[in-house]
């Protein structure tokens, strides 16, 4: 199986118009839907060796590198849909609880499509890129002193008994939007991997890429679907452990989570797809994240490296002469702070400005 180039035109012109025009005809969209667009969508699908060349037998692993949408995650997929339709429902503002990325989306899109946004943050815990953004775009930041968990369920409550809209992955057009990018791995591949591997935090994406899987199956673009093999971080593993985590931890904040509000739509996914859950530590997501950025020259941010942690973790159970697709959620510039605390890197400061002593230092 070979990566297709995306074709130059689309319908006659070059320019990509974003995934809810693309995607139109699978699309809960009607002629009257604005469309609030950032062209999100079309991002590329990368074969990564030296993680094929680590998995051994013959497999081929790719990444879809979804950090490349306009906010830097894949929350852009569902966002589009979510406030499109917010908007055709002539909704004037949107709520969502984040851990940093939906916040980040959410304020973007609302900001472009003329409304409100307020987002909920636990404290402490949101990635300096995210909240640097949810600021930019013009949010009311409301930051608490609890998890995300508590934030969600303070949202929903708001969007219960106000005329504000939830746009979390509870908010279906999410997931609707969230679909394609399961369309756009079989577009480029011209057939279903065999297996996704994806972070799993809320449980809404690996929930949205099922989906997608299933209906181009049913549309004849795929003859088989992958086993869905998710991905949690160890200390946020509700789903793994079977159990509700009070008080979750992990250096991936994105997927810090303890009570997945899709938890049992993932159970069906594992289900359905013959797939399994498994949790990885933060070393095994650092390392990942590592290997990423020094071999492939890929920035990601750390929840979005549990996907290729995972796989690396379960690399015995993967038949010989597989196709993966593991799913990068995230851009690494997210999370400087964890970037610049986790690397390889030779950083030689406070040096002369002098060509001596740069020669001298670099050992020439
Ligand atoms: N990767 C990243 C980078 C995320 O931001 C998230 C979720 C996930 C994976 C997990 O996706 O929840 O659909 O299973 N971030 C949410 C947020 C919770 O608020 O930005 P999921």
């Amino acid at each position: 199986m070979t990566v297709n180039q995306k074709p130059d035109t689309f319908n006659g012109s070059k320019h990509w118009p974003g995934l809810i025009k693309a995607y139109r005809s699978f699309l809960p969209i009607s002629d009257k839907t604005p469309i609030i667009t950032l062209q999100e969508g079309s991002t590329p699908l990368i074969p990564v060796d030296s993680i094929s060349r680590l998995i051994g037998k013959k497999v081929k692993v790719y990444i879809k590198y979804d950090g490349l949408n306009p906010t830097g995650s894949f929350k852009d997929r569902g966002m589009t849909m979510a406030i499109s339709k917010a908007k055709e429902q002539s909704c004037k503002a949107v709520i969502c609880a984040s851990t940093g990325n939906t916040s980040a989306s959410a304020a973007a899109y609302a900001k472009r499509g003329g409304m409100k946004a307020f987002v909920l943050i636990p404290e402490g815990y949101v990635a300096q890129g995210k909240l640097a953004q949810a600021l930019v775009y013009g949010a009311e930041v409301l930051s608490i002193k609890g998890n995300f968990d508590k934030a969600l369920e303070i949202v929903q409550k708001v969007s219960d008994n106000f005329p504000v809209t939830l746009v979390n992955s509870v908010n279906p057009y999410r997931l609707q939007g969230q679909k394609t990018a399961a369309f756009e791995i079989i577009d480029s591949l011209g057939e279903s991997p065999d297996f996704l591997c994806i972070p799993v935090g809320n449980a809404g994406n690996i929930t949205a890429y099922w989906m997608g899987f299933n209906e181009y199956l049913k549309a004849s673009k795929s003859t088989k679907v992958p086993k869905m093999m998710g991905f949690q971080a160890k200390g946020s593993a509700p789903i793994v452990n079977k159990k509700i985590i009070k008080d979750p931890q992990t250096i991936a904040t994105a997927i810090r989570i303890g009570n997945p509000v899709n938890w049992e739509k993932a159970l069906k996914v594992k289900e359905e797809s013959n797939g399994e859950f498994f949790e990885v530590s933060d070393e095994e997501i650092i390392n990942a994240y590592k290997i990423l950025g020094q071999k492939e020259g890929i920035f990601c941010e750390p929840a979005s490296a549990a996907s290729i942690a995972g796989l690396i973790k379960i690399k015995e159970r993967i038949p010989e002469e597989s196709n993966i697709v593991c799913v990068l959620t995230g851009n690494g510039l997210k999370d400087p702070d964890c970037a610049i605390k986790n690397n390889d890197a030779i950083f030689h400061t406070n040096l002369d400005p002098s060509l001596d002593s740069v020669i001298k230092t670099m050992g020439l």
